[in-house]
């Protein structure tokens, strides 16, 4: 079997108004997607997962694209994650030239799916990486990022950002600013995530942040500000200074805040951690619900996240340095 390994992201500075084409800093966490795969000798796709879990279930599904499927619970999950292994595999077909062999894929994930937190694109970039080499194909990191990129693009029906599987594809931290991605200088980032178990609908976040910027000036200038904070940050990252990223996380969710994208859950959560002491915390991604990320080297914010009622999950998750992993 050939396993890879791709970690998650959270967004430490500029989600919605990387949508405008100011820069965003979304950052690989050390929470991974592991996907091995065995070549067929027919051309059919059989995936396997026993811990695609959300809310305590567990999804146990072994099927074929091409046969019924055979499903447990969270049906939904599992066809989203069938659909982006598919595409992932169409993508591996595609730069191999390899149309004949099929593959058995095992997915494990310990993130969170569903969490705006890019479990699905931890996974098509590990299950691109794993595939093409069962092929003999060793793809560059910027040749896996965009593959992974297109995967992401069919099944999303054209609607998805570079920066989750760029992410997941290089590790560490990344600058996004429109088609433009590239990794930047980090220190050691002590992420605590909280994750209220829910998740936002992206698309009508992103539609009503436009229709407000379209409908009010302070809306335009908060997502100005928000670029101002990126740069902002991008220096203190370079500079290694927690404690000034902390503070620059609290005026970014202040924003994001005031432009309608948090939600009572995540603002109890943030609230959480502001008072167990954590140096900055916001909400990281669409919004609406779904994952705050908090920096906080000590053991207060998790242990305040924990005891939370509405607070389903809480993990620490070091920043990723490497992204893809071949584990064999
Ligand atoms: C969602 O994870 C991030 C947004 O900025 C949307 C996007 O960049 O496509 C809200």
């Amino acid at each position: 079997m050939t396993r890879s390994s791709a970690p998650g992201k959270v967004y430490l500075f500029g989600e919605h108004a990387v949508v405008y084409g100011e820069p965003a800093v979304p950052c690989a966490i050390e929470r991974r997607a592991r996907v091995g795969v065995e070549p067929r000798d027919d051309a059919t796709l059989r995936v396997h997962s026993d811990d695609l879990s959300l809310d305590g279930f567990t999804v146990e599904y072994s099927g074929s694209t091409t046969g019924t499927p055979d499903i447990d619970v969270a049906e939904s999950l599992v066809d989203a994650a069938m659909g982006y292994v598919d595409e992932a595999i169409g993508q591996v077909r595609d730069v191999t030239g390899d149309t004949e062999t099929g593959f058995d894929v095992t997915i494990e994930s310990d993130i969170p799916l569903g969490a705006g937190i890019g479990s699905s694109a931890a996974v098509v970039v590990a299950a691109i990486d794993a595939a093409s080499r069962a092929l003999g194909v060793e793809l560059s990191t910027d040749e896996l990022a965009e593959r992974a990129y297109r995967t992401e693009l069919a099944v999303q029906d054209g609607q998805a950002s570079r920066a989750d599987t760029f992410c997941s594809a290089t590790g560490g931290a990344v600058r996004v600013e429109g088609a433009d991605c590239r990794s930047i200088a980090a220190p050691d980032l002590p992420f605590v995530i909280g994750f209220d178990g829910g998740a936002g609908d992206t698309g009508a976040l992103v539609a009503g942040v436009r229709q407000l910027r379209e409908e009010y000036d302070f809306a335009a200038e908060t997502i100005e500000s928000i670029g101002d904070i990126v740069r902002r940050g991008e220096r203190i990252l370079a500079d290694g200074d927690v404690e000034e990223l902390g503070e620059l996380m609290d005026f970014n969710h202040g924003l994001l805040s005031a432009l309608g994208v948090s939600s009572r859950s995540l603002d109890s959560m943030v609230w959480a951690a502001r008072e167990a002491g954590a140096h900055g915390v916001k909400l990281t991604g669409a919004g609406g619900g779904g994952c705050i990320v908090a920096l906080d080297p000590t053991p207060e914010t998790a242990t305040a996240l924990r005891y939370l009622p509405g607070c389903e999950e809480v993990f620490r998750a070091e920043l990723a340095t490497d992204g893809v992993k071949r584990l064999e």
